[in-house]
């Protein structure tokens, strides 16, 4: 047989499904490995007297059979690939011979030299798996390989590199995509790749409007805000907005802050997207509900403090009769009150939660435009957060968080 040494590896995408793999040793690279094998739907035997943690609990959930004993021959026959990492280098180089001679593909985490395979770097993004090897294993300098893969990803996930569409493009689609609080580091992957991939977007007020301004000239960037009908009919026309530039053919991004189903009206546009016969994804996005108050440090619960939190809509005051809140309930709670759209009605709503009950000192915090480049923090007590307020002028956007959470420090 020639030398390996002076060849590359030939590239494949090996296709696991039900198909047996060894894997020999149930320590890090053990625990590396496993989550590609098993999402790749291999049928893998683990053979190790140890394992560790992480590999134990594949094992105990049945992803994996374990047998808890070390290596012997014959534990490759019938396999298909193997990853041969004890910490045993005899034992290595005996898996590694019968592997060779059961014509198995053998990875060695100890000796890339004497192994029939190699590693890749991998990484997934936009529906694509990159590998990346070098003429040299990755094994012997994993970094080179990892860097290349994670500058081929990232470029995937900002869309900087293409992915083109499967069928011909012209099928409409829609993404409901939360853009997070407002820091445009806190969209998802899938939401900021999505983005990059439209010809149209419709934007709310709120949310990353930051990543609008680093989309190309010819991407179409809709006010949701501005468009035009009176504020009842608003939604309507948001609606017939993304249906129309769907069905011309543009692939659209309704970019909403947050998350698109935390008072957000996303299912109202998914529901009429459907009745328009056009395919909608949803991509959920962090809610200002919780990234909001641990953007000034505040966690929504805290062991011993509060083991509960509630999300409530503050929009409709509690005397008012269209009111679906029940705030004399909430005021009974002895967890944490985060509460949206609360600003104008906080006077009302504080009223309401004391004579109800909860403690008129409660501690209570306000986050006006959090995570932006204005945040700002003001603390209050519950019987007069209406006063400190207006005394400090917080306005909308802001969450209001009542309870004893808003008086931790870290
Ligand atoms: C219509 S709701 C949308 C909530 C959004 N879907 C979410 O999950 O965060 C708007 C309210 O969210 C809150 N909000 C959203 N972004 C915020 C931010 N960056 N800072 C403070 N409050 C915010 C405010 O209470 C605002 O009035």
């Amino acid at each position: 047989m020639p030398s390996a040494a002076s060849h590359p590896a030939y590239p494949a995408g090996l296709r696991l499904a039900g198909r047996k793999v060894v894997v020999l040793g149930g320590g890090q690279v053990a625990q590396r490995r496993l989550p590609a094998l098993l999402t790749a739907g291999a049928d893998v035997l683990l053979v190790s007297p140890t394992v560790t943690a992480s590999v134990e609990a594949m094992a105990t959930a049945g992803e994996i059979r374990w047998e808890r004993r070390r290596y012997r021959a014959g534990d490759l026959e019938g396999a298909w690939y193997a990853i041969v990492a004890t910490d045993d280098a005899e034992a290595n180089t005996a898996a590694s011979a019968e592997a060779e001679e059961r014509r198995v593909w053998c990875v060695r985490s100890d000796d890339a030299d004497a192994a029939s395979a190699w590693t890749p770097a991998t990484g997934h993004s936009a529906g694509v798996t990159v590998a990346v090897l070098t003429t040299e294993p990755a094994e012997r300098d994993p970094r080179r390989t990892a860097a290349v893969r994670d500058s081929l990803v990232h470029a995937l996930d900002e869309g900087r590199v293409a992915v083109p569409r499967q069928g011909n493009g012209e099928t409409p689609r829609v993404a409901l995509v939360g853009g997070g609080p407002g820091d445009p580091d806190l969209i998802t992957v899938r939401g900021r790749r999505l983005l990059a991939e439209a010809d149209v977007v419709v934007a709310d007020r709120l949310g990353p409007r930051d990543l609008l301004a680093e989309l190309p000239p010819h991407v179409e960037v809709i006010d949701a805000a501005k468009i035009p009908y009176g504020r009842a009919m608003a939604q309507e026309a948001i609606n017939e907005a993304l249906i129309a530039h769907a069905k011309a053919g543009k692939s659209v991004v309704r970019l909403k802050g947050g998350d698109p189903f935390v008072f957000g009206r996303g299912m109202e546009e998914a529901q009429a997207l459907a009745e328009a016969g056009i395919p909608c994804t949803v991509v959920p996005g962090i809610s200002s509900a919780v990234s909001v108050p641990a953007a000034v440090g505040i966690p929504v619960t805290h062991r011993g403090v509060a083991h509960e939190f509630t999300v409530v809509s503050g929009h409709v005051a509690p005397d008012d009769p269209r009111s679906l809140v029940d705030w004399q309930a909430l005021a009974r709670l002895r967890g944490t009150l985060v509460i949206l759209m609360g600003v104008d009605k906080l006077g009302a709503i504080a009223e309401a939660l004391v004579r109800h009950g909860r403690d008129p000192e409660t501690p209570v915090a306000l986050v006006q435009e959090g995570t932006t480049a204005a945040q700002r923090r003001v603390d209050a007590r519950l019987a007069t957060a209406a006063e400190t307020a207006r005394a400090h002028d917080v306005r909308p956007p802001a969450v209001i968080v009542v309870g004893a959470v808003a008086a931790l420090d870290a």
